[in-house]
């Protein structure tokens, strides 16, 4: 990224003192109370916690999908939380990948074309586009299933696709919530190699959330999330 507006040596991603309160019927509920993080290019970091401590909040903050209550997101040493929606909106696009426990696919599309959106979109030329995708495809080991819609796709095939689409971008950052939540141990246990595969191969720095302890140790480092800050685990 030679974009004047980016500083090379900042982090791909990091955050300052971010708070996130929420207003209930009159009550406020304070969510995060200052949570501080620095990615290193590449690097791998879990976050663990007990549901409802605020993962998917933090994760929505750091992907410029909230705007937090105070302190702010730094995007290659750009302030996300200050941008304009527009501006923030094409900055995460070409910079962010995400991977939600529920895959998202778009019904009505096939395989190849789900993970070539991305692309598409950015109005990069379709054939390349396509083409990206079926290699990408391929090395998720679903290149017996570039045609297929998502309803003709097992669980742990569909989350592969949608890490597939995350990644066709080669985003500087992955962020995953829960990835494997709603798969069996070994769908899981394919879909989340593939996420680290792909993002060795890319060198994006990944924040995933996720339960299982085990997967979190395989990371460069785990941080658990609790009573609104992100401490070493
Ligand atoms: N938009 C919202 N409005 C009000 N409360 C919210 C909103 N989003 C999340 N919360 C609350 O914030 C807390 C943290 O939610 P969440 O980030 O989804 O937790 P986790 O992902 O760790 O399970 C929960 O108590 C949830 O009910
Ligand atoms: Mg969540």
């Amino acid at each position: 990224m030679n974009s004047p507006e980016f500083s090379s040596g900042a982090p791909p991603l990091s955050c300052h003192g971010l708070v996130r309160h929420f207003r209930e019927q009159g009550r406020v509920l304070k969510v995060l109370r200052g949570v501080d993080l620095s990615m290193a290019p590449g690097e791998r970091v879990a976050v663990v916690g007990a549901s409802g401590c605020g993962k998917t909040t933090f994760l929505q903050l750091l992907g410029g999908l909230d705007t937090p209550t105070r302190g702010w997101v730094e995007l290659k040493g750009r302030n996300l939380s200050a941008m304009r929606p527009g501006e923030r909106g094409a900055a995460r696009n070409r910079n962010i990948g995400f991977v939600y426990q529920f895959h998202h696919l778009l019904p009505e599309f096939n395989a190849v074309e789900n993970v070539a959106m991305p692309l598409l979109i950015r109005r990069s030329p379709a054939s390349e586009a396509m083409a990206a995708a079926r290699e990408l495809l391929r090395q998720a080991g679903l290149g017996e299933r570039l045609d297929h819609r998502p309803a003709k796709l097992s669980g742990g095939e569909r989350q592969r696709v949608a890490v597939a689409r995350a990644l066709i971008t080669r985003p500087s950052i992955v962020l995953a919530d829960e990835p494997t939540g709603n798969l069996d141990p070994e769908s899981g246990e394919q879909v989340f190699e593939l996420l680290l595969q792909l993002n060795r191969e890319s060198s994006a720095a990944l924040v995933v959330v996720t339960h299982d302890l085990a997967r979190a140790r395989r990371m460069d480092r785990v941080l658990a999330l609790r009573d609104g800050l992100l401490a070493a685990a």
